[in-house]
């Protein structure tokens, strides 16, 4: 099936290569944490590529110039707890002074219902370019809930890095917001019955946290 135009799948053959890593369930913690950070960098890369410049004077050794600055107030980067920790990481690498938000979701395994227990943003945040991230797209439930409350809390540019897509997820996270786009390393068929994607990469959480 077609993926509607605010679904940006990387081809980026270092990604491809990172993400099979991160698939292999022979791959350690320590490496599945490394791998996350640099493929939230790599990613990270695109969806910053329209960042606004401003031309600024500075002096190099030699002469005075005007060169291009990033404009206006720093971004926002805003990791899904827990999985998203770990992406952002590779954000903040990217864009060492952008400021931190937090939101605390879980899935309700019973129902794939997304519950907050989290939620702290800078308080200027609709002056600022915000980035969410999580690994994981499957139901898309708490990808929405997150932008809903963003969008909420007066943010106007969103954007959402993830690792891994299944395909109803990211059509329905499109339907609810095609304001927002999304990048992703890959988007993937299917959903299990406890709405886990296949082949996916298993439980992002724990793998990343070494937990269960
Ligand atoms: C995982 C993942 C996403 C969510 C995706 O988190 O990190 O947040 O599931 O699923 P959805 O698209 O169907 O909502 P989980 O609820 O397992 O919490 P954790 O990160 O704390 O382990
Ligand atoms: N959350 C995960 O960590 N993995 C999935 O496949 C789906 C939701």
């Amino acid at each position: 099936m077609p993926l509607p135009p605010s679904i940006h799948v990387s081809t980026h053959p270092l990604v491809q290569h990172k993400l099979t890593k991160l698939r292999d369930r022979q791959t350690s913690s320590a490496n599945f944490r490394r791998l996350l950070r640099e493929i939230g960098l790599l990613l990270g890369y695109d969806a910053t590529r329209d960042l606004p410049l401003v031309p600024t004077r500075i002096e190099t050794p030699l002469a005075p110039m005007d060169a291009p600055l990033l404009e206006g107030k720093k971004l926002v980067v805003v990791p899904i707890l827990r999985a998203g920790l770990g992406l952002a990481e590779g954000i903040v690498d990217l864009v060492p002074l952008a400021r931190m938000g937090h939101v605390g979701l879980y899935r309700d395994p019973k129902t794939l219902a997304a519950v907050e227990y989290y939620f702290r943003m800078p308080n200027d945040i609709g002056d600022r370019e915000v980035i969410v991230c999580d690994p994981m797209l499957a139901t898309a439930h708490s990808a929405i809930a997150a932008v809903d409350r963003l969008k909420e809390s007066g943010a106007r540019r969103i954007k959402f890095i993830c690792v891994l897509g299944a395909e109803q997820g990211a059509l329905t996270f499109a339907e609810a917001h095609p304001d927002v786009p999304v990048f992703a390393a890959a988007i993937d068929a299917t959903l299990n019955d406890h709405g886990y994607i296949v082949p996916g990469l298993g439980d992002a959480g724990d793998r990343l946290f070494g937990t269960r």
